[in-house]
């Protein structure tokens, strides 16, 4: 039995704050201690309290000027796309076919998939995320690229062979198959093994079939431990396109659960452009929506209305959706977040906002009873931020009051620099100054 200490300001969000209220959602410890036992959170208190509880040759790592806090959780994001970030000058349809479809096509070659899913999976370390579901493309070994990678690390990752069959580049469409035969054999090889789990991943209802939406049902039905993952109401033109290829469906939304894809398994990447009545149905359903805001801004597609999804009771996290999106962090994700709730007359709380980066992706991807939070039992996946990781950041940290205004800095001026450590399963997975451990005690 391997049992580790960690000494740090330590915090995590239990439930909603929206819902319970901050102070029974967030737990924070000034001088913490995190008690790490074969991969999982063992306890987690004070510091003062459980050192006294602690055997004597177990050691302590103190860090000074830190903040221990959940691994985040990345909702949507594509790996095949991390080549095309910055992508100049198109909107969502012309951006697709300019840039990402060239840029997918790319993978049917393994070792450029190989190459491309280890630096997405570090880059994703980098940054702190320990979980996310994630599109790959069309071709099955894309998908097996990256699962080796996350095997490799022990990480807990959701992905799955994105299926299209029209409206797209004959090289990127799955063929008389329907992509049927790849997806089942991709599940028996990965579902379940480490800590990995496989998501139906039709790309959205413009590029598959009614043939295709019928299969991915028939596939969600296989096997409940299955997740979804598509795009919803994203943009203008998208709309009205998908409108005249499925002029049978009320609305967009509609397409998917004609075919039994609105499910409580279900993550829909955007949903700017919902009617209330679509809130509610996704509410009603206990689907999930990934609110992407900085791909939102990048591709002109529209403002998300939070608060109107709030009242609608639709679950929200969130989602980087790189390559549309413009960073792998999710701290920066947060503060754009946040100006887009401005813009909409909705003030993001700094304890909401963790809460979507963490516990709330966690309940986005069935996975709130494994990682999202410190509870004893569940499994360490955690990160060390570091409050002084720039003199801007050292400088205007040392002048907040109130922990709700220190979280907000951290969103607002944090992002890849300020995440010193990452572990997986209590395992150092990433260390931003291998070497040098300028914040250790
Ligand atoms: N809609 C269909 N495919 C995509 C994609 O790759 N990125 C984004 N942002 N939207 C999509
Ligand atoms: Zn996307």
């Amino acid at each position: 039995m391997t049992v580790a200490a960690y000494r740090s300001q330590i915090l995590h969000v239990r439930a909603d704050p929206r819902v319970v209220g901050a102070d029974e959602a967030v737990q924070y410890f000034e001088d913490g201690l995190l008690v790490v036992e074969d991969g999982h959170i063992a306890q987690l208190g004070s510091f003062s309290k459980l050192e006294k509880t602690l055997s004597k040759d177990v050691s302590i790592t103190t860090f000074e000027n830190t903040l221990i806090t959940p691994g985040f959780i990345d909702t949507h994001i594509h790996f095949p796309q991390t080549d095309i970030i910055a992508a100049y000058g198109e909107q969502l349809m012309d951006w697709l076919h300019s840039y990402t479809f060239p840029a997918e096509a790319a993978f049917a070659d393994p070792a450029h998939a190989k190459s491309s899913a280890r630096f997405f999976v570090d880059e994703l370390l980098r940054n702190g995320t320990t979980s996310a579901m994630v599109f790959a493309t069309v071709h099955a070994t894309s998908v097996d690229a990256l699962f080796d990678v996350a095997l490799a690390k022990n990480m807990r990752l959701i992905s799955g062979k994105v299926l299209m069959d029209r409206n797209a580049p004959k090289e990127l469409c799955d063929g008389a198959d329907h992509g049927y035969e790849d997806s089942i054999a991709l599940i028996k090889r990965w579902r379940g093994k480490g800590r990995l789990n496989y998501a139906v991943t039709p790309r959205f209802a413009p590029s598959s079939s009614r043939e295709q939406l019928e299969m991915a049902s028939a596939l969600m039905l296989s096997d409940p431990e299955l997740r979804l993952q598509t795009h919803l109401s994203e943009n203008i033109a998208e709309i009205k396109f998908t409108g005249e290829l499925f002029p049978e469906a009320r609305d967009y939304l509609d397409v998917y659960g004609r075919y039994g894809l609105l499910t409580d398994r279900s993550v829909f990447a955007h949903g700017l452009h919902l009617t209330d009545d679509a809130f509610e149905r996704i509410a009603q359903a206990g689907a999930s929506i990934a609110f992407c805001p900085t791909s939102n801004l990048f591709l002109g597609s529209g403002l998300f209305d939070i608060g109107r999804a709030e009242k609608a009771g639709a679950h929200v996290a969130l989602g980087t959706d790189i390559g549309a999106g413009t960073t792998f962090s999710m701290l920066q994700t947060l503060r754009v977040a946040y100006k887009v709730g401005q813009l909409g007359g909705y003030s993001l709380d700094p304890f909401t906002s963790f809460y979507l980066a963490t516990l709330g992706g966690a309940q986005s991807l069935g996975l709130a009873d494994k990682v999202g939070h410190l509870t004893p039992g569940v499994e360490a996946d955690f990160i060390v931020i570091d409050l002084a990781a720039t003199p801007l950041i050292a400088r205007r940290m040392n002048a907040t009051k109130t922990l709700l205004e220190k979280l907000f800095v951290l969103t607002v001026l944090g992002d890849d620099r300020v995440i010193a450590r990452t572990y997986l399963a209590g395992a150092l997975a990433h260390e931003r100054d291998s070497g040098r451990n300028v914040n250790l005690g």
